[in-house]
């Protein structure tokens, strides 16, 4: 596995390095290609768990060569976010990428993908703009399209792999390649639950034993809605009732919706099309989402 620029950030000097670095990175990935190789990248931030390295085994399964970007964004922080909390196991990162025989791990320092000066902002609409992240975390994709944008272009790969966790963000990125021509298959991958239902993200390691003991009741809550609406309970009810567990339970909730599954558009009813059951809750200084099909 290469791991490419071979330096961590903290050691790499804020000069003007940048157009160099993605200049390296191109080569190393003209090598990786030669021969007609197929390349998928799997974007991260970092803090790797399973549901992680589900996406690059699925990526490994789609292509010949795997590219995974490892880059904390302050882009999709806003100021009062957790950024400078974010779980940071970079060392542990790369040996588990190791172990799944990755072919290049993309960690760019913060100079590179923002080089003083920097002015360029993609600003997603569509499932960006449907009222549950995007009302919660305003910021949000902006700073997440700008900076898939920046790594698709960066390692020009045949496919990108993510997670239906992030089920609004996966939508968002589809839509940014198709609309903008990037010339890659956005693929996602189902989320990977801890054995009593919770979703795995980095951010779990914030919860304190007794709020981990909660945290699968967001799970169950989504569950139970999702066979309540196969059994034909109007949606406005079964949500109602949704929100109510899930504030019991002792989350303040964000949003508990029903949606289109492709346009993350309102429905009325079950038949209006495919559903989407999405939540967003914190349970002390945590902010947890998930979603299900319904
Ligand atoms: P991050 O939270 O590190 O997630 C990287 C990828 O892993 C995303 O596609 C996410 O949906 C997926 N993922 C996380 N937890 C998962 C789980 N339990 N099961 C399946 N997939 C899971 O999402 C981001 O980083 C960033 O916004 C990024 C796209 C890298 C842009 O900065």
């Amino acid at each position: 596995m290469q791991y490419w620029p071979q330096r961590t950030e903290a050691e790499w000097p804020l000069d003007r390095r940048s157009s160099r670095t993605v200049a390296a990175l191109r080569r190393v990935l003209a090598r990786l290609r030669r021969g007609g190789k197929a390349v998928a990248l799997v974007p991260t931030m970092g803090a790797l768990h399973e549901g992680h390295l589900k996406l690059v085994r699925l990526a490994r399964r789609c292509a010949d060569r795997v590219v995974v970007s490892i880059f904390l964004n302050p882009a999709q922080f806003a100021p009062e976010e957790d950024f400078a909390t974010y779980p940071r196991t970079f060392a542990a990162d790369l040996a588990a990428l190791a172990r799944l025989e990755v072919d290049l791990v993309w960690a760019p320092p913060a100079a590179t993908m923002y080089p003083r000066g920097f002015a360029t902002r993609i600003v997603p609409a569509g499932p960006a703009s449907v009222g549950l992240e995007d009302a919660m975390r305003p910021h949000f994709f902006a700073g997440v399209a700008t900076v898939v944008a920046k790594l698709f272009l960066q390692c020009r790969p045949d496919l990108a792999v993510f997670g239906e966790k992030d089920y609004q963000q996966l939508k968002v990125v589809a839509r940014m390649a198709r609309d903008l021509d990037l010339g890659l298959k956005v693929v996602g991958v189902p989320t990977v639950r801890e054995k009593d239902g919770l979703a795995m993200s980095s951010r779990n390691v914030y919860l304190t034993a007794q709020e981990r003991a909660v945290a699968p009741t967001l799970y169950g809550v989504l569950t139970l809605c999702a066979e309540k609406i196969a059994k034909d309970r109007p949606i406005g009810t079964v949500l109602a009732e949704g929100r109510e567990a899930i504030e019991r339970a002792g989350f303040a909730l964000e949003y508990l919706e029903a949606r289109h599954a492709d346009t993350l558009e309102r429905v009325r009813s079950a038949k209006d099309g495919k559903l989407r059951l999405l939540v967003a809750a914190r349970l002390g200084n945590t902010r947890l989402i998930d979603n299900i099909e319904a």
